[in-house]
């Protein structure tokens, strides 16, 4: 049976409390944020080296380092930052049931009606203990999409140590092109996301103090 939360029963007597964001979820979420601040704009910094695209460079304002050199040192520093903590949130989720509960089941069905519902302006949020559809696959997608940034970025940071990972992955320049596409969905993601979240700021002062208490799980593990 899957587990629900729900905010309509008391908490089972003896049984903790928790909170739509317990505490490690808002530090990890935090701390990724951080992570992510310095990812990204040293990954900028790095790519005008060498362009993927043609004719696109990141402007100076928008880079972390005032060139490659500079930037490949924030993003081996903001790699170990990213990697522990991307492993310490993946842990807990798997470990405490985060992720069934909250990111699953996704059905097509539902993603389907969410969109038809936010085009037609009708989107319900009175609920924040849920996730509707699209939000569960934006996650799943962007979770997948930082695990996807660790690998291809291992394999492009030791290219001859982790060979085997290279031509699983297509090759070098391959890599290399998974490694930026990672990038750009994950900074998709994060302009929807943060759009969202000040559009709707209880999800947001949510994400800051736990928001609001659970009940107990209906089923027992
Ligand atoms: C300043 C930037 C950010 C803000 C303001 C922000 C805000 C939020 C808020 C308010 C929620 C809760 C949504 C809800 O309850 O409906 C959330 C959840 C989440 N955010 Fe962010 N976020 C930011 C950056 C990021 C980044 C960079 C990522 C990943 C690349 C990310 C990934 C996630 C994920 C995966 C969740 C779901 C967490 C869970 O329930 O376990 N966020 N964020």
């Amino acid at each position: 049976m899957s587990a629900t939360y729900a905010t309509t029963q008391p908490a089972a007597p003896g049984r903790a409390r928790r909170r739509m964001h317990p505490l490690p979820v808002r530090i990890m979420h935090w701390t990724n944020v951080v992570a992510m601040a310095i990812m990204i704009p040293s990954g900028w910094g790095i790519y005008n080296d060498s362009v993927i695209v043609h004719g696109l460079h990141f402007p100076e304002e928008v880079r972390l380092g005032a060139w490659a050199a500079p930037s490949l040192l924030w993003h081996f520093a903001g790699m170990w930052l990213l990697m522990a903590n991307g492993l310490a949130y993946l842990a807990y989720g798997i470990a405490t049931g985060r992720f069934r509960e909250r990111l699953l089941p996704i059905r097509v069905a539902d993603i389907v009606q969410t969109v038809r519902e936010t085009l037609r302006l009708h989107l319900a949020h009175e609920d924040l203990t849920t996730y509707n559809a699209v939000q569960k696959l934006l996650y799943i997608v962007v979770i997948l999409a930082g695990i996807s940034q660790v690998v291809t970025g291992l394999a492009i940071w030791k290219p001859v140590q982790f060979s085997g990972l290279v031509s699983l992955l297509g090759g070098f320049q391959t890599a290399r092109l998974l490694h930026f596409i990672g990038m750009a969905v994950i900074v998709g993601f994060v302009v929807v996301h943060v759009a969202l979240a000040l559009l709707v700021p209880r999800t947001l002062a949510a994400m800051v103090t736990g928001g609001p208490e659970l009940a107990a799980r209906r089923d027992a593990r």
